[in-house]
């Protein structure tokens, strides 16, 4: 993280998202956030008075993969259709209406409304939008339409987003964590600790940096846990070779770790022995996170009929032993990412150093995963015994946050004009 921040080689790219400070109470009015890069695509307005959402409407819209790893164009021109499909049918296409874009992949921010795409990640790959700043792309397709008035006026992570809206609830919140289809941490650095910073300072205080933890270990540093079974779900995903520490944790990742293993005990002989070959468990991307979530909830209840549920899908019928077994890889696979993510909160509080601190979570496999904010629980205090904590779910936090993050970026805006 130090060598990240001062901008060193690192695996960490501690990237200044130029949040210089929460909400203030002072925000009003309508803001937009349109939120890209998990499961689905959301537009949505947030009414706020006294800085607090008093009105919330949501929409979401379908991806289709085709345009996940297409044309940038293409994608931007679709981001930019929903947008206005929303604001029309809100009736607000005559009103000018700031915007805050949650983007939720690695982007080098030279302002709060230019980030520059470093790569794609989890189920997204549209190579032409690479290097490039997103906020133009977008302003650019909504241009092209020309049938609203609304404009981008920031530009944002998910984990920002998370922590501004779990700030909204608790405002000792200094992380924002995801735990969803990738996994990522920002938190509140000391400004004077931050190197990169293109804009003029107005002395701030503090300021959110966006680790991009996913990547960590792409230089290397953390092969020394990575099995044969990583190696082999890092050659089934999209991007090898790159986002080590993300394919060891998330949601887009967990069930993929856990069917390698499986199919590889199943071919040593060791797992549904007699059964015929269960061909679909050989496929890649077959088994999803969320079904190991319904393994881990029968850990959790001491039953098997979850994991025989699942195990049927792939038309296996298996004997106590079999499931038993089937229990325990999703065991290790997941007890592995809650202790790796524990790993890294318990060195972000003690950065943060702060009397107490709100974790706000949010993400698909957070959610739906039925032990490892547990785990987390358990694990933190062991690693860092001096620091109180707490973790609040920030539900719909890149959502919400990209709508709330506008409204900080105008009262920014309006300070200096
Ligand atoms: C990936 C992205 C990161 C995002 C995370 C969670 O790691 O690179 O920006 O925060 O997924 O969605």
């Amino acid at each position: 993280m130090n060598k990240g921040i001062h901008r060193c080689p690192s695996s960490l790219q501690m990237e200044n998202t130029y949040v210089p400070e929460l909400l203030d109470g002072t925000e009003e009015g309508l803001y937009l956030g349109l939120d890209l890069g998990g499961t689905h695509l959301r537009v949505l307005l947030l009414e706020l008075a006294h800085g607090t959402p008093i009105r919330e409407q949501v929409k979401k819209y379908h991806i289709n993969s085709d345009l996940r790893v297409g044309s940038a164009i293409r994608l931007f021109d679709y981001l930019a259709e929903c947008v206005s499909d929303f604001v029309i049918e809100q009736g607000l296409q005559d009103v000018e209406l700031p915007l805050g874009f949650t983007f939720s992949f690695p982007m080098i921010q030279h302002s709060l409304d230019i980030g520059m795409l470093v790569t794609w990640t989890k189920t997204f790959n549209c190579p032409d939008a690479m290097n490039v700043d997103v906020v133009n792309l977008l302003r650019e397709a909504l241009d092209r339409r020309g049938d609203t008035k609304v404009k981008v006026i920031a530009i944002l992570n998910d984990t920002t987003g998370t922590l501004i809206q779990g700030s909204t609830l608790d405002h000792n919140t200094a992380i924002g964590l995801i735990l969803g289809t990738g996994s990522n941490a920002c938190y509140l650095e000391r400004a004077d600790r931050v190197e990169h910073w293109e804009t003029e300072r107005h002395g701030e205080r503090e300021v959110i940096i966006d680790i991009e933890w996913g990547a960590f270990g792409d230089n290397g540093v953390l092969d020394f846990i990575k099995t044969d079974y990583d190696r082999e779900n890092d050659a089934n995903s999209l991007i090898a070779n790159s986002f080590t520490f993300e394919k060891y944790i998330s949601g887009k990742y967990l069930g993929e770790i856990v069917r390698v293993v499986l199919a590889k005990l199943t071919k040593d002989g060791l797992l549904f022995v007699g059964e015929h070959t269960p061909g679909s468990l050989l496929v890649p991307g077959n088994l999803t996170s969320d079904l190991v979530s319904d393994i881990e909830q029968d850990s959790v209840d001491g039953g098997n009929s979850s994991t025989r549920k699942v195990l049927m899908k792939f038309g296996i019928i298996p004997d106590e032993e079999d499931v038993k077994i089937v229990q325990y890889v999703c065991e290790v696979v997941s007890n592995r990412a809650a202790l790796l993510v524990s790993i890294c909160l318990a060195v972000l509080l003690k950065r943060i150093d702060k009397e107490s601190v709100t974790i706000a979570v949010d993400g698909s496999l957070y959610k739906h995963h039925p032990r490892l904010e547990t785990w987390i629980k358990q694990y933190i205090p062991l690693l860092a015994p001096k620091h109180e904590f707490k973790m609040i779910h920030a539900e719909d936090g890149s959502g919400k946050g990209a709508a709330l993050v506008a409204a900080i970026a105008q009262r920014l805006q309006e300070r200096l004009n």
